[in-house]
Formats: structure tokens, sequence, C-alpha cells
């Protein structure tokens, strides 16, 4: 019921709709309507109440990830038609992949704190509650498993095109993080269900630093959020705009086209023509960054001129004088 009070406001356009109005739309008393709204403030909607006029919302219903506010104006076929939403979990990743069979491709699992959030080779990923976007999201499609890293790759230019869209500068540090001003503000870890030669699913882990105003020391010089860069966004704004540039390059994908995703990783590389080095098991590589492949592969030349490709996976990016 609180779900289709909430559709009734937002479809009002910030214009008040009467008690009365609510009631008969939605068939209950108008005493419950006053409770249900009650309950969503209370919830933190922020819904203004006027004697003789109604209720209506003010600004963008208070930026809580849950699935109404996504759903309201969502214009994707797939990604995010079906949201799974906590107030906390351990792990959006690690809840997906527990049901990843049993839910429909683009079901979205979203959360507004995890309490063991992951990064990538292990690590730890900071996500406290309403601070930032914590996201996983499930897919099925038909390739090879070996070619599924590339999907990193979709999730990394969705996102920078997203950002875009919103009037973010951001660029991608391959394969999986997204760097504003040589700091990362956004992290993708990317799991894989499969068998030798199908894959059962896909899930794609978002880990987007919003509103954060302040990092531990340890963080603090390769971490940043949007907020600390000077951009007020709304996660809500963010999270559709993500679905809808990810639904569209995925189905590109899907039909072999690969061209717009390798052209934003490349043209908003933060390595591209740049000395890296590329860490594996604790050894340290020198090597220039020249290229990303068709693959969707890192093209190097190491110190004694070797080219060589790299597939993401097991190795960590490092620039020479720091984070990027
Ligand atoms: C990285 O850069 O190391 C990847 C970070 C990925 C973090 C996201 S937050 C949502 C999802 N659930 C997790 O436990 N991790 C990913």
């Amino acid at each position: 019921m609180r779900d289709r009070i909430i559709k009734v406001i937002l479809n009002s356009h910030k214009e008040f709709v009467s008690g009365e109005e609510l009631s008969k739309e939605l068939g209950i008393s108008r005493t419950a309507v006053w409770k249900h709204i009650n309950a969503l403030k209370e919830e933190g909607y922020n819904i203004e109440s006027v004697n003789k006029k109604g209720y209506r919302l003010l600004d963008s219903p208070n930026d809580l990830l849950n699935p109404q506010n996504i759903y309201h104006n969502l214009k994707t076929e797939m990604i995010g038609q079906n949201i799974i939403h906590f107030n906390t979990i351990e792990s959006t990743n690690d809840y997906l992949k527990q049901v990843g069979n049993d839910v429909e491709e683009g079901t979205v699992v979203i959360s507004e704190e995890q309490t063991k959030g992951k990064g990538r080779l292990g690590r730890v990923w900071d996500s406290k509650v309403g601070e930032g976007i914590w996201m996983s999201m499930v897919l099925k499609p038909n390739i090879m498993p070996y070619k599924a890293p590339f999907i990193t790759l979709i999730a990394g230019a969705s996102i920078i095109k997203a950002l875009n869209n919103l009037g973010v500068q951001a660029q991608i540090k391959w394969p999986n993080d997204i760097i504003i001003n040589n700091k990362k503000v956004c992290g993708i870890l990317t799991e894989l269900s499969a068998e030798i030669e199908r894959i059962n699913y896909v899930v794609i882990g978002i880990g987007m630093n919003v509103k954060n105003e302040d990092f531990d020391s340890i963080l603090e010089n390769k971490a940043t959020s949007l907020y600390k860069e000077g951009y007020k966004l709304h996660r809500v704004d963010i999270v559709k705009e993500i679905f809808c540039q990810f639904e569209l390059l995925y189905k590109k994908y899907l039909e072999d086209d690969k061209e717009e995703v390798l052209k934003v990783c490349r043209d908003y590389s933060a390595v591209i023509d740049k000395d890296i080095y590329v860490i594996r098991n604790n050894e340290k590589e020198l090597a220039r960054c020249i290229d990303i492949n068709e693959e969707g592969n890192l093209v190097v030349k190491s110190e004694d001129g070797e080219i060589k490709e790299i597939i993401s996976g097991e190795v960590s990016i490092r620039g020479v004088k720091g984070y990027v």
C-alpha cells in the first residue's frame, strides 16, 4: 500500500494530492492514508502535509534507494526492473550469488549499508549507511565464461557515461576503478558462477562513494566521493542513469557490438599513455600502457620493449607516482 501511495504522489509532480483523492484511488479510509503517510515520513520521505490541500512530496524523494523511487520513470526493459532492497546486509554481491539461479536477469540488490562489503582481491569495501551506492546486478549472458571479464568494462563504460550525463567528469583505471582527480570514487567487483562452457550467472557489484565527507587515513590519499569533488547528486538519479546506460551497452555487446564500450574505455582511460606498475602476486613490473585491445585486455610495453597483453583478474595496476 505504501508503494502505491508513493507512486501517486510521485506522479503528481510535486502538486498537492488531497487525502480524499488518495483514499478514493487506493480504496482505504482517510485515516488509513494519514497513518501510511506518517509511516512514510518516518522512513525518510520528505512529505509536506497542509490542511485542506493534502500531501505533496518535496524535492527528490529524500534519496532513499528503495525500489519505488528507482522504478519511477525508469526507462529500462530489464536492468533494475526487479529490485531487492535492504537497509543493511553483509554484501549485496554475496546475497545475489546465493539467489542468482532463482532470479531473473537484470535483478538488482541494493542496500543502504553493507557490513561485510567486499572489494577486489579479498579487500574490504567500506559501505557506510546512506553514504554511497552499494548494489549488485545479475546477468545471464549466453557467452563463454572466459569472455566474462569484458562485462566489467561494460559496467565501467556505463558508469562513465552515466556520470557524464549528470555533469561529472570521470576516468576509468582499467579494468574496474572509476577515478576523479586521480582518486577512486567507484569500484566494480565482477563474480561468476559458471561451468566449463557456460555461464550460470554473472554478478556485477558496484560501489560508489557519493556522500562521504571524509575517509580514514589509509584511504585518504586514494579515495574520494562525488560530494568531496563538489558534486551534490542524488543517489537515485545516479542509479537510474547507470541502469539505462548499462542496458544500452550490454544489449549492443550481446549483438556483438563492443565498439562503444571500447571507445569509452579508451577515451576516458586514466592509464593509457602512462607508465604503470603491473602488480601480480606481490611482483611489480614497470610498463608503458599503450592501449585496450578488442578483447578488452590491456596492452603494455615492458622496459625491454616487449609488447604484452594483460588480462584482468589477479593483477593490480598502479601509477608510478601513486594511485594512478
Ligand atoms: C573494488 O574496487 O575493489 C571493487 C569494489 C566493489 C564494491 C561493491 S559494493 C556492492 C557490491 N557488494 C560487495 O560486497 N562489493 C561490491
